[in-house]
This record gives structure tokens, C-alpha cells and sequence, in this order.
């Protein structure tokens, strides 16, 4: 049976922590086998937040070794760069024209970064309309995102529904597909692990690292088991094989701290090491196979669509 298409965009935020990788790395890398899969890395979308070459840069490399580092074979799938096919933005300019302003005004990811007081520009205004051609370029038909997503995946339908029905059956309206991973992952003080909260625990970290974020755990010293500690521990083994362990150091938390710290090592280590081993020269090059792929394809749909617009003669 012929594979669905899957599309996903991937967007640097900095450093991984182990909330980033239960909740949609793993996932992630569960599931893109069963597909036709494209990871892009929505380096145009970025520049409506980053101001800085070398910036932009890093992150376009860093994203890419983490996908690779938590198993994403390049074999496998497509990995390519948004701006190596100039066709996204030539398919974005004909939604555009598509579209009408007051239904892009209620995008929420627009309206929310415009109340928190980042500048309102064309490209952060536009950003569904790119969005919606790096989807329907390829045909997919799921698209891996969270919850907050959501809403741009209804702006690609409805880019598609306005192209079908101006020029005919085209595009493929496509479906989201939430990532839920495990729910919420525990931070080291029990609340949702996240940056900004500074309760994580890094994903490529150094044993040291991970130790450090390890102590730090929050624990209640009158309970028997220390609940912050056997949350993240849960994360890594199953209640069967963690009961005696815990029963065994009961009440003690270094102890319990210091089998968590151990398990996370090697959980950690293997992801660590293959992240090492990656060389920036491999990115390039992976990215680069990548585009020949995607141009392919993306070429080969815009040449339908070109015609059909009228602009090619
Ligand atoms: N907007 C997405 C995000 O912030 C990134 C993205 C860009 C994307 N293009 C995409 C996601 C296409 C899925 C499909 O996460």
C-alpha cells in the first residue's frame, strides 16, 4: 500500500531537554517511518524572529543534529531546508493573492505575538500563507504539531479549498496530526518541564550536567518516596522495576537521586555521544541531498500550478 505524506516543520528553541523529547522528539521518531516523511527546517519562517546571521546559522545546524541524534535516518526521509526550494515562497505569493487580510487577522499566532509586543511585520503577518505552501507543495496528507498549530493547518485547507476552487481540484486538503507524547513531562520542582520555568533536565547533557539537574530535584522530607524524583524516574522505567528500588531506599534520597542520575546517563549517553559525532560538513551535505529531493517534487507540482494560474506560457 502506497505510504501517506507526512510533512513537518522544525524550528531551532535552543537547547533539548528531556520534556522536549517525551513530548514530541519521540514521537516523533516512533512514528515517521510509517510515512512518506519530510522534515523541513523552517529557516524563512524564522527570520520573522531572528535579526542575526550567525544566529540563524547555528540553529539551522543544531536542529538538524538533534533530529539526527534522537534516530531520525536521513535514508528515511527527506531533510531539507525551506529556503533551498524557492518554490515555497513562489506558492506562498499566489495564497497570498488568495487570502483575504481581515482572515488572516485572526491568526492567533499573529495576534499574540503583536500583544506581546513584537513588531508586526508582512512576513509575521503572512507566515500561515507560507506555512500553507510548505504542505500542499508536496501533497501531504499529515501534519505532526502541537496543539498551538492547529490553527495553521485550517489556514492550509482553507489556502487549498480558495486554490481548488478558483483553478480546480489541485491541492490535497491536509489533516494535523497532534502530538501528545506522553502528556505533561514532570520538570525537577514537579511542574511541566520547561525553559522558562528552568526545571530541566538536558537531553544531550554531560553526566555532570544531568547530576546537577538531578540534586536539584525537589524533594518533601516527609514522605517516604521522594514524588519529583520517581516522576522523571517513571519517564525511563516501569513501576514493576522501580517498586524495589524504591523500597529498598526508603526515605533515603541520595540514594534514589544518584540510581535516577545513573539511569538517565545511559538513557542519555548514546543520543550524547551520536550528536558528538555529527560534524556541521555532514549537515550540509544531508541537507543539501535533501533538496535535490524536494525540488523534485515541489518543481514538479508548481509546474501544474503554473499553468494552471496562467503565468506560464
Ligand atoms: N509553524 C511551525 C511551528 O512553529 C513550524 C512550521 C513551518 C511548520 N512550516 C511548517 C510545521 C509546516 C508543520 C508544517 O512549529
Amino acid at each position: 500500500m502506497q505510504k501517506k505524506r507526512l510533512l513537518t516543520g522544525l524550528q531551532s528553541s535552543g537547547t533539548l531537554h528531556i520534556g522536549n523529547y517525551f513530548g514530541a522528539l519521540k514521537p516523533f521518531v516512533d512514528t515517521y517511518r510509517e510515512y512518506e516523511s519530510h522534515l523541513m527546517v523552517a529557516d524563512l519562517h524564522a527570520l520573522t524572529t531572528i535579526r542575526d546571521g550567525a544566529l540563524l546559522r547555528s540553529n539551522i545546524i543544531d536542529v538538524v543534529k538533534d533530529y539526527l541524534a534522537v534516530g531520525v535516518d536521513p535514508h528515511e526521509a527527506i531533510i531539507f531546508k525551506q529556503s533551498d526550494v524557492p518554490e515555497h515562497t513562489e506558492l506562498a505569493w499566489l495564497f497570498e493573492c488568495l487570502v483575504t487580510v481581515p482572515f488572516l487577522m485572526q491568526g492567533h499566532a499573529y495576534k499574540d505575538k503583536v500583544a506581546k509586543g513584537i513588531e508586526p511585520s508582512a512576513g509575521l503577518f503572512n507566515y500561515p500563507m507560507l506555512m500553507a505552501a510548505d504542505i500542499l507543495l508536496y501533497d501531504t496528507d499529515v501534519v505532526p504539531v502541537g496543539e498551538d498549530q492547529r490553527q495553521h493547518i485550517e489556514y492550509a485547507r482553507e489556502a487549498a479549498n480558495k486554490f481548488n476552487l478558483a483553478y480546480g481540484e489541485t491541492f490535497t486538503p491536509p489533516q494535523e496530526l497532534i502530538v501528545t507524547g506522553v502528556g505533561t513531562v514532570p520538570g525537577t520542582d514537579g511542574a511541566k518541564m520547561s525553559k522558562s520555568y528552568k526545571n530541566t533536565i538536558p537531553l544531550f547533557g554531560t553526566r555532570d550536567e544531568i547530576q546537577k539537574a538531578v540534586m536539584s530535584i525537589v524533594t518533601d522530607s516527609t514522605g517516604e518516596r521522594p514524588e519529583h524524583v520517581y516522576a522523571i524516574h517513571r519517564l525511563l522505567k516501569s513501576e514493576t522495576e522501580l517498586t524495589p528500588l524504591y523500597e529498598e531506599h526508603k526515605g533515603k534520597y541520595k540514594a534514589l537521586k544518584d540510581a535516577l542520575t545513573d539511569d538517565l546517563d545511559a538513557f542519555i549517553a548514546p543520543m550524547r555521544e551520536r550528536r558528538a559525532a555529527i560534524t556541521n560538513d555532514d549537515v550540509a551535505q544531508i541537507l543539501k541531498d535533501g533538496a535535490t529531493r524536494a525540488r523534485e517534487r515541489a518543481a514538479a507540482k508548481m509546474t501544474a500550478v503554473r499553468q494552471l494560474v496562467g503565468i506560464s506560457l
